[in-house]
């Protein structure tokens, strides 16, 4: 265990931020702007094929300096090398978190208990390579010779939000006609409406999950083989049309996947940083593995990036700190991430899970009680259809609510003036947060309207737009696999700096275990009558009853 650093808030850098907020109470970054006309110049960096504006924000040059600062007080350089090089940051886990070394051109060894992993990575990317080749020429088919035409990748949390976001962002590049399904809910509906959709001679099945006991893939795995099996296909077939991507492989064999359909996970991979190993497969199946490399290539420029670039001019240490800024100092509750592209419409759920479970925690990676706020509420939804649903709260609601703006400069599907429409929606919505509309704005537009002056009085104040609301801009050139590969790993790394800051154990997850372990008392309360004992509150007990009473239990 590592020497109990200085509380995070008696740190004199922490009480140097402190003041520093203090005097910006009182300064707009209007201001800001209209005293500096090299500020956003200043504040923009680029780094692996991404450009960050983060001039809308409230900072000086001195802020920055003394984020920086704090960052190298919580060893932020250091604990990076420690992640990168593959010390055991999981502490909880004794762990390392190599997702960097997945996508590690493979020029490097990395050593994980005498193993080296950059190796295994490689091989297990020239099997993954084999396969879908195989899958994509129609040389490896379904049971009645034909070629696959779909793929159901079957897991959740890491094991699907990942390669859900990244199929999606990367349909332009879609090589042949598979069509990628993406089955995660206990909720019979997901995988029910799925399997209508398929058939079962061109339907390949990838079972997904590192531990190959989550309730719901597996669940959800045996619906799937055993309507392929009612469907037609025989246990002999099963072979052919089922694969797992698993670090438990007698697990997956237990299940009926033949060892040579397994591709390895690690344990030194968290789920939620997962997507760039054999999890990934469903990308790879559906843009072939070029692309998929070029994604990996992607990520590994954003690590060199965050490795290599000085902390003032780092896009993940600039991002986590300004988050850290917002989140401590601020009392911002949450961050918004808005990108303004249809293709990463499910960025904010991916990054919801990749923030939420690596920061969401509440002690020290010393089993120590934080008192400071760790990790923010993010959400978000793409643009520009939030600004219909709920801007009006970011710009007129009672909270600070950062935001991430991210809009590639060229779209894929030129069509009409969209694309200057959308970018003209993107920008306008990051000014408006900044600069805002003042009062005596308001009723100087409200009399050029003609409006009298008791309407004035009566309309201006709900027309006045506070302002001064921080927001960073994500740009590059297109939405493509090199700048998604960046896009995701500059947000792993973001989590990380925080997680660095507030001291935590940034990649295990031991909050979801109740859950789980609670549903599996209570599940037989609902199926059997002989279970009826209580579940230990009222509230679970009568919820019980009127589910029995409802199903006929
Ligand atoms: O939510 C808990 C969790 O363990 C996530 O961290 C993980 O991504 C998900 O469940 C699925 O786990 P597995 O890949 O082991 O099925």
């Amino acid at each position: 265990m590592p020497e109990q650093p200085a509380a995070l808030t008696s740190k004199p850098e922490w009480q140097a931020l402190i003041e520093r907020r203090d005097k910006l109470r009182s300064v707009s970054m209007r201001e800001l702007f209209e005293q500096d006309p090299e500020r956003a110049d200043r504040y923009f960096i680029e780094g692996a094929g991404l450009a960050l504006d983060f001039s809308k924000n409230l900072i000086t040059d001195e802020t920055l300096g003394e984020l920086v600062a704090l960052a190298r007080s919580c060893r932020l350089e250091e604990q990076r090398s420690e992640l990168m090089n593959g010390g055991k940051v999981n502490l909880t886990e004794d762990r390392p978190a190599l997702h960097t070394a997945l996508r590690h051109p493979g020029n490097k060894t990395i050593l994980v208990d005498g193993v080296d992993v950059v190796t295994e990575v490689q091989q297990t990317l020239g099997r993954m390579e084999t396969f879908v080749d195989g899958v994509l020429n129609a040389s490896r088919t379904g049971f009645s010779g034909k070629a696959f035409t779909d793929v159901v990748s079957i897991g959740i949390g890491g094991s699907y939000l990942g390669p859900k976001l990244v199929g999606e962002s990367l349909q332009p590049y879609r090589q042949g006609n598979i069509r990628c399904h993406y089955v995660a809910n206990i909720d019979g509906t997901d995988i029910c409406e799925t399997l209508r959709q398929v058939s079962p001679e061109t339907t390949l099945f990838l079972i997904q999950s590192k531990s190959f006991r989550t309730q719901e893939t597996l669940e959800n795995s045996k619906v799937a083989r055993q309507w392929f099996l009612d469907s037609g296909g025989s246990e002999a077939a099963v072979a052919s049309h089922f694969m797992a991507v698993t670090a438990n492989v007698p697990a997956a064999e237990d299940f009926g996947i033949d060892a040579d359909n397994v591709f390895p996970m690690w344990d030194w991979v968290g789920g939620r940083y997962s997507l760039w190993s054999a999890i990934g497969l469903p990308v790879a199946l559906s843009i072939g593995m070029k692309h998929f490399r070029d994604l990996l290539a992607g990520a590994h420029a954003m690590d060199r990036h965050f490795r290599e670039a000085p902390l003032e001019r780092n896009l993940p240490a600039v991002m986590g700190l300004l988050s850290v800024w917002y989140n401590n100092f601020w009392d911002a509750e949450t961050h918004a991430i808005l990108p303004y592209d249809h293709y990463l419409r499910s960025l904010p759920d991916h990054l919801q899970q990749l923030d939420m479970e690596s920061n969401g925690k509440c002690v020290t990676q010393t089993g120590q009680p934080v008192h400071y706020q760790t990790g923010p509420v993010l959400w978000g939804g793409v643009g520009s259809n939030g600004q219909h649903a709920y801007h009006q709260l970011i710009h007129q609601g009672t909270r600070l609510i950062p935001a991430d703006f991210i809009i590639p400069l060229k779209t894929h599907n030129p069509v009409a003036t969209h694309h200057a429409d959308l970018f003209a929606n993107c920008l306008s919505q990051s000014r408006a947060m900044m600069a805002g509309k003042t009062l005596a704005e308001a009723r100087a537009e409200l009399r050029n309207e003609g409006l009298d002056e008791e309407t004035i009085d009566a309309l201006g104040p709900h027309k006045v737009i506070p302002g001064n609301k921080p927001s960073n801009t994500l740009i590059m050139e297109k939405v493509a696999p090199k700048t998604v590969g960046a896009l995701i790993a500059l947000y792993e790394h973001r989590t990380f700096v925080q997680g660095v800051i507030w001291d935590l154990d940034s990649f295990d997850q031991w909050g979801v275990e109740l859950g789980k372990q609670l549903g599996k008392g209570i599940l037989p309360k609902l199926l059997s009558e002989d279970a009826i004992n209580s579940a230990g509150d009222s509230s679970t007990d009568q919820l019980i009853r009127r589910f029995r009473s409802a199903n006929g239990l």
